[in-house]
This record gives C-alpha cells, sequence and structure tokens, in this order.
C-alpha cells in the first residue's frame, strides 16, 4: 500500500508532532492510535470500570461513540457528542492507556476502526503498533525513537506550556514505567517492524525528522 505511512514508536519521541505536520503538507487522513486507547481509558475510568475487566473493556471499544472532528486549528475529540480533547492528555489517562492497550481482546475490537482510517488520498498512522500490525503492507514504514532523557525533557517542556506543575524526574520515571510495559506484554509489543527505518530524532530538530521521512517516501 503505497499511500500510507506508519510512524510507531516510544512515547515523546515526536511521533504526534511529526504525524500532523506530515498530514497536512500530503493532505492526507491522520491516524492518531493512542488517541484511541485514551478515550477507551478515560471512558473506562468514567464508569469506574477494572482496568483489567477484558470483556467489558473489549465490549466497551467497540460500541464507543468516538468521533474526531476538525475545528479551525486542530481536531475536536468527541465521546458520544462531548469534547474531552483536553483531558486526554493527563498521566492518570496515559498509563490507564497503556494498561488497557496491553489487553489481547481490547486491541482485537478496536482493529478494524483503526484500518477505516486508511481511505484515499492517503493516511499517517501514528501508534505502537501500526507498521507490525493493524497495516502491515505500509510501504513506507518508520520507527521514530529518542533517548528516555531527551523524551521526559520533551514532554516537560510540553506540560509545563499547559500550566501542569510536574518533575522532570517524576516524568522520567513515568515514562520508563509506561515504556517498559509497552516494550514488554505480550501483544503487539512496541518494537521496529522488520522493514521499518528506524530515526533516532535525540539530536534532531522536529523539521530535520520530516525531511528525513519525506526524502524516504520520495513525496
Ligand atoms: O503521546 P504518547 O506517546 O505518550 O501516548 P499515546 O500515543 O497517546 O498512547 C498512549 C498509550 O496507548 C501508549 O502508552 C500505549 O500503551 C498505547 N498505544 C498502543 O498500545 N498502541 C497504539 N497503536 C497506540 C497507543
Amino acid at each position: 500500500v503505497s499511500n500510507l505511512i506508519t510512524i510507531d514508536g516510544p512515547s515523546g519521541s515526536g511521533k504526534g508532532t511529526v504525524c500532523h505536520i506530515l498530514a497536512k503538507k500530503l493532505k492526507w487522513h491522520l491516524l492518531d492510535s493512542g488517541a484511541l486507547y485514551r478515550i477507551l481509558a478515560f471512558a473506562a475510568l468514567k464508569k469506574q470500570l477494572p482496568l483489567n475487566d477484558s470483556a467489558a473493556l473489549a465490549s466497551l471499544a467497540l460500541t464507543l461513540d468516538v468521533s474526531f472532528v476538525s475545528n479551525g486549528s486542530g481536531v475536536d475529540t468527541l465521546l458520544s457528542g462531548e469534547n474531552i480533547g483536553d483531558k486526554l492528555r493527563t498521566e492518570v489517562v496515559g498509563q490507564a492507556a497503556s494498561e488497557v492497550a496491553s489487553i489481547e481482546q481490547v486491541r482485537a475490537a478496536l482493529l478494524a476502526r483503526q484500518q477505516a482510517f486508511l481511505q484515499a488520498p492517503g493516511l499517517i498512522a501514528d501508534g505502537r503498533d501500526m507498521g507490525t500490525v493493524v497495516f502491515p503492507d505500509a510501504s513506507v514504514k518508520i520507527f521514530l525513537d529518542a533517548s528516555a532523557e531527551e523524551r521526559a525533557k520533551r514532554r516537560f517542556n510540553q506540560l509545563q506550556d499547559k500550566g501542569f506543575n510536574v518533575s522532570i524526574a517524576q516524568i522520567l520515571s513515568e515514562i520508563k514505567e509506561r515504556d517498559y510495559r509497552d516494550r514488554n506484554r505480550a501483544v503487539a509489543p512496541l518494537r521496529p517492524a522488520d522493514d521499518a527505518f528506524v530515526i533516532d530524532s535525540t539530536s534532531l530538530t522536529i523539521d530535520e525528522v520530516v525531511e528525513q521521512i519525506l526524502n524516504l517516501t520520495a513525496l
């Protein structure tokens, strides 16, 4: 599939920003698969479902009423009509997302929903298993990485800009915890696809990463 670029990698590698820029440049659709796991986690926390109740979480995943609607500057995330975009980026939701994402039935329940994003003219797919599981036929697969310390620094700056009061040491330990869970889970562990290009963004700017990807894709 040539009108598809998958970008996988750990938290804070710059995937989100890079994917937004690429989707805008190419005028392609964007799948933020992490948002789906975060929305599911948010809905589960709201319903007070235990985060290890596989069957209940999988059935919630199948029935979630989610839509992404463009506004002037970005995208609103609607859960049953309510705009919950601002509530998804907290660390509590991030950790809960990583927990529900380790459940095989949950991942299976979200698979078709993710694949449906592939529509003309093309798709940029952002996640952990885009190149390995969801879109194994993508012709361009990127694995974007960076050192844990650099990723913690980036997340710290992002959260500070939003007015959250956090310490860099706390973020680093949370990043390491989530990395460990994402890389070691039994189902769809975070790893580069065999045919992925690995880009280490530790000392690269966002623009340099975007340029490298566009060069690789010859677009
Ligand atoms: O923005 P950040 O990288 O911190 O997280 P995210 O992309 O919003 O994803 C949140 C969590 O969802 C991750 O820690 C993963 O455990 C999980 N996830 C996944 O398992 N598979 C995906 N394709 C995307 C996210």
